[in-house]
């Protein structure tokens, strides 16, 4: 039997659903894009898990006791033995969320012209990767863009394709290796143990460092115990542990598994001289090294908020709602990327809205359609996002089509999963009846953050 929340409501934030008429002005006014309406404007909001989760009570009690020393935070050494037991690396600095911690990463590690090889990049890192001269190479296992085929870990690279990529391009070509636990633009699917040491295994054959996106890393690790042969009966801890072991450092954005609002962490096994060159360039970007661009309250409760993310009966319930919306909207005929992930539920908008093209952005519709229904805030995953070839002018078509619904951590219960599934299902049945988007003001870089939109005629 499925167990009920870990925990019992302590303070609560009130939500409102305002009117149908309001929420249709609200779109026109947003130019069709849910990133320009306002929180007041929203009844549930699954547009991020980053940094929207609920502190607990100690994590409240820990921000009271935060030590906002310049230099030398007792706060700091306090998450530093925190990260240090979870993770098991010797040097941990903090950052101000996980791009604060790519910005220092990516110019130390990439030369003009490199590759920077992964699994999947998330948007910010392949960001920061091309600002530093490089490219952001994917090499997932092609099974990820099947959504309706269940596969226990879509997160994983493709071996044959990293060896032969290495092989080819010739290793003075590639800067690093990123392994992205779960692998966000997947779906939140996770990476196995298995593929995690053939990765770094392969990487070590040809020289290759190994560094993890950790941003779900716990996520990751739940998904291991439950799926993978010979992990049921290891601890979260040990799993975790294990992980990192196959690598010499990581970046994190500390707003997921590290159940805070704000802060990110980098952190490095055992290499001084990495440690070194990266904690001097801490300073200039974030901060001395012993608050990293946080104040010493942040770091007090990422403290205990790292501990927290590595429970077991916390990651059996956080995983296990995401689960429970993807069932119901299996159930309902909604399709969705198979099976669910760690921190979202990823509908196939190319399969609900197939009468809709690519360059009308069938996801974003979706996304609209469901403010309006509802006034449930997702967010499109899909060409609209991808954008424009940058030398060509010419509208990309990206491989997938989908509208993520990402949950909260500790913030929506059962009740608010089964109002968004219900609103879906009632859209699935009239799906055909939905007209595309066409453009109407859209800015060079990263434009689906202010683009403007309106239906075609
Ligand atoms: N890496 C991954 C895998 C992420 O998902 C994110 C953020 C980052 C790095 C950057 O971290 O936001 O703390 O600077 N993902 C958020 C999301 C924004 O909505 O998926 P950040």
């Amino acid at each position: 039997m499925r167990k009920a929340e870990p925990f019992k409501i302590k303070m609560v934030e009130p939500i409102n659903l305002i009117s149908k008429e309001e929420r249709q002005a609200a779109l026109i006014r947003a130019g069709y894009n849910v990133f320009s309406l306002t929180a007041d404007e929203i009844y549930i909001d699954v547009l991020t898990d980053s940094g929207t989760g609920a502190m607990s009570d100690r994590q409240w009690a820990g921000i009271m006791m935060g030590d906002e020393s310049y230099a030398g935070s007792r706060s700091f050494f306090k998450l530093e033995k925190s990260a240090q037991d979870i993770i098991g690396y010797k040097y941990i600095i903090p950052t101000h969320q996980g791009r604060g911690a790519e910005q220092v990463f990516f110019p130390l590690m990439v030369k003009k012209g490199q590759d920077v090889i992964g699994n999947m990049h998330f948007d910010t890192t392949m960001a920061h990767i091309e600002l530093a001269g490089g490219r952001a190479v994917n090499l997932i296992h092609d099974r990820a863009f099947d959504t309706q085929t269940p596969h226990p870990f879509k997160g994983d690279f493709d071996l044959e394709k990293l060896d032969s990529y290495i092989t080819t391009r010739g290793v003075e070509n590639i800067a690093v290796c990123i392994i992205t636990i779960t692998c966000n633009s997947a779906g939140g699917q996770p990476v196995s143990m298995e593929n995690i040491k053939a990765v770094s295994e392969i990487c070590k054959k040809h020289g290759i460092r190994v560094f993890i996106d950790a941003a779900r890393y716990a996520e990751n690790a739940y998904f291991i115990k439950q799926r993978e042969k010979g992990y049921e009966n290891k601890s979260i801890k040990d799993i975790v542990r294990e992980m990192f072991s196959y690598a010499e450092g990581f970046t994190m954005s500390a707003k997921k598994d590290g159940l805070v609002n704000i802060g990110g962490l980098l952190g490095v096994r055992d290499d001084e001289e990495l440690y070194v060159a990266l904690r001097s360039m801490i300073v200039p970007f974030e901060g001395f090294p012993t608050y990293g661009g946080l104040a010493g309250r942040d770091l007090e409760a990422l403290a205990i908020g790292l501990q927290e993310g590595v429970e077991e009966a916390y990651l059996e319930y956080r995983i296990g709602q995401i689960e429970y919306l993807g069932k119901r909207l299996m159930e309902g005929g909604v399709p969705i990327q198979t099976p669910t992930g760690g921190h979202a539920v990823f509908v196939d908008a190319k399969k609900m809205l197939s009468h809709i093209p690519y360059h009308q952005f069938p996801a974003q519709v979706l996304a609209n359609e469901l403010y309006l229904e509802g006034g449930v805030r997702g967010v499109e995953i899909g060409s609209f996002l991808l954008g424009r070839n940058v030398e060509t002018g010419e509208q990309l078509e990206s491989p997938m089509e989908l509208l993520r619904l990402t949950i909260p951590r500790r913030v929506y219960t059962d009740r608010h999963m089964d109002y968004i599934a219900d609103a879906l299902i009632a859209i699935n049945q009239r799906a055909h009846t939905l007209k595309g988007l066409e453009i109407v003001y859209e800015p060079k870089v990263l434009r689906h953050f202010t683009a403007k939109l309106k239906p075609v005629e």
